[in-house]
């Protein structure tokens, strides 16, 4: 049997303007998604997490895969991925599906296989729990098949499935998934994608949840995609600038900036319209004291990303907000197998 394990990440800045070619800063969190695999008679998946299982035929599977490319193309001409995104939905263990049905045609795996699934990442909430599946998924089955692959290529199966559950993203979270650490990411032919050292500021920052997004990635991402242009490209192009003088100052560690500039980019994002009420006062409570704090991810919900230097204050603060601060491990190792 082979475990394949990957974390999940956090979007300092940058996240929503990295889809229109902006850069982004992800660094990857201390839960991990864990998949086994073992040679089975028939393909099986068991989901611990939602303790669902399904059984499915390998010829079913090509099928599945096929219709679901058919349907990506479609969607992407008429640039509308709801009925995409609606089959997922609908159809039993529609996601994780998808990413097998994906990973054997691009493998080219015709034997069965049993696929345990077990994951710390909470499900939609802004910590690339999906993305994070979507790189072990095909790291696993390679193993499992002796293919070999590179990162590089993992990642690219990776991006393939993860354009399924969500259209066009940026490939930022499946990058950061595979390659763990910090990653500088910046969609393009080729994507740039380059590790960040951030060791000295990784013990101060606590992440907050603060609901299950209503709206999932993809549908937050059209809905920013349906803005008037002028409004959302400027505010786009000002959270591409925001990021490039966070690296900056991730160099000089100029926290006072740092903060700074993760509160701005929070209030872009609210204007963009992906923030909620839940966001926007941890935000201003955090703002008030000093702080910086911020969604992450797509937004809707989902975790917020925070930062003060008096961890302590910030930690209290956020508890007298009626709020859990989780302090995790930030910037840790990439996909991998578990001995
Ligand atoms: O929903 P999340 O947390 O995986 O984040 C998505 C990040 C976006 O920039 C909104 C989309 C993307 O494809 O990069």
């Amino acid at each position: 049997m082979i475990t394949s394990s990957t974390p999940g990440k956090t979007h300092l800045i940058g996240e929503h303007a990295v889809v229109y070619g902006e850069p982004a800063i992800i660094i990857s969190v201390g839960k991990r998604a864990y998949i086994s695999a073992e040679k089975s008679e028939s393909v099986k998946i068991y989901a611990q997490d939602i303790n669902q299982s399904g059984e499915f035929s390998i010829s079913e599977l090509k099928e599945f895969a096929e219709k679901l490319q058919q349907l990506w193309d479609n969607c992407f001409e008429t640039k509308d991925f709801a009925p995409l995104y609606s089959l997922l939905k609908n159809e039993h263990l529609g996601h994780i599906k998808a990413m097998i049905a994906k990973t054997m045609a691009e493998l080219d795996i015709n034997t069965p296989f049993r696929l345990k699934i077990y994951s710390e990442i909470p499900i939609g909430s802004g910590l690339g729990s999906s993305a994070a599946l979507s790189v072990a998924v095909p790291k696993a089955l390679s193993e499992l098949f002796r293919k070999n692959l590179t990162l590089e290529e993992i990642n690219q199966i990776a991006y393939k499935i993860e354009s399924l559950a969500h259209g066009t993203p940026s490939g930022g979270d499946n990058s950061i998934c595979c390659y763990g650490g910090a990653l500088w990411f910046k969609k393009g032919t080729p994507n740039v994608i380059e590790p960040l050292h951030l060791d000295f500021t990784m013990k101060n920052f606590v992440l907050v949840f603060t609901g299950i997004p209503k709206l999932t990635t993809g549908e937050l991402v059209s809905n920013v995609r349906s803005l008037d242009p002028e409004y959302r490209d400027m505010r786009i192009k000002q959270l591409g600038a925001y990021t490039y003088e966070m690296r900056d100052c991730l160099t000089e560690q100029n926290f006072t900036r740092i903060k700074e500039l993760m509160n701005l980019a929070q209030e872009l994002l609210a204007e963009l319209g992906v923030s909620i009420e839940a966001i926007d006062e941890i935000h201003n409570a955090v703002k008030s004291i000093g702080g910086g704090a911020k969604l992450s991810g797509a937004g809707g919900g989902g975790y917020m990303v925070c930062y003060h230097e008096d961890l302590q204050l910030l930690k209290k603060f956020i508890k007298e907000l009626g709020y859990v601060p989780e302090q995790v491990e930030l910037g840790v190792e990439g996909v991998r197998v578990e001995k």
